[in-house]
């Protein structure tokens, strides 16, 4: 009984110094397609899975009154096809910034993404280079049982005139899958970002 408890311990140093790999869900893109309309703005998304971030750069050329995001998110289950889940919603860029200007959460989150580069603060948004390098969501390790997923999403942003008229202005597609890969790089969990307590 005891020597199996001291068995025991070399493999947790081994988890704690992590010299282990641990399992990771991440995206593995398929296609992507970045659409801008180059006569209001301008963008770039690239993406490196051995080092995993997501860079995304956007010029605007007119200042932009007034925005909506349209986003469509198709989550599939390649075990149980009849298993999904669809987000299908439109947001107003603005308001978002109202709330995040506004609400403690919304400070956090807003506060979060703005390490990463220069982002939108304000609406009119104002001509001018946004940007946003090196930017990866906290990651938590995770079990191999979660079954693979196929993802579809479509990313589009809608300039809204002083009539509310609907111009389409960028729209991005991305498919691929999520899966789980053993990985020695994991980001630090949500619990790691939260203020340190001195
Ligand atoms: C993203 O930007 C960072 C900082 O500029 C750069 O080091 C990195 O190579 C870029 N990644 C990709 C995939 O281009
Ligand atoms: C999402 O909603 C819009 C407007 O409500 C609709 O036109 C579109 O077909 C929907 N997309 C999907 C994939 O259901």
């Amino acid at each position: 009984m005891l020597l199996n408890t001291l068995a025991v311990v070399p493999v947790l140093l081994a988890l704690c110094q992590g010299s282990l790999a641990e399992k990771m869900m991440r995206p593995k893109f398929k296609e992507v397609k970045i659409w801008s309309d180059e006569k209001f703005v301008s963008h770039k998304v690239v993406y490196d899975s051995s080092d995993p971030h997501l860079n995304f750069s956007m010029e605007v050329h007119q200042e932009l009154q007034d925005v909506d995001i349209h986003l469509e998110v198709r989550i599939t289950n390649k075990v149980d096809s009849h298993y999904t889940t669809n987000l299908n919603t439109t947001l107003n860029v603005c308001r978002i910034l109202g709330f995040a200007n506004q609400s403690p959460v919304g400070r956090f989150v807003h506060g979060f993404i703005r390490e990463f580069g220069n982002i939108i603060d304000n609406c009119p948004i104002a001509k001018g280079s946004y940007f946003i390098n090196k930017f990866w969501w906290p990651e938590d390790p995770t079990t191999a049982m979660l079954p693979e997923l196929e993802f579809d999403i479509i990313w589009q942003a809608h300039l809204l005139d002083a009539a509310k008229k609907r111009t389409l202005i960028m729209n991005d597609h991305f498919t691929g899958e999520f899966n789980v890969q053993d990985v020695n790089n994991l980001k630090p969990g949500i619990f790691a970002m939260l203020p340190k307590i001195a």
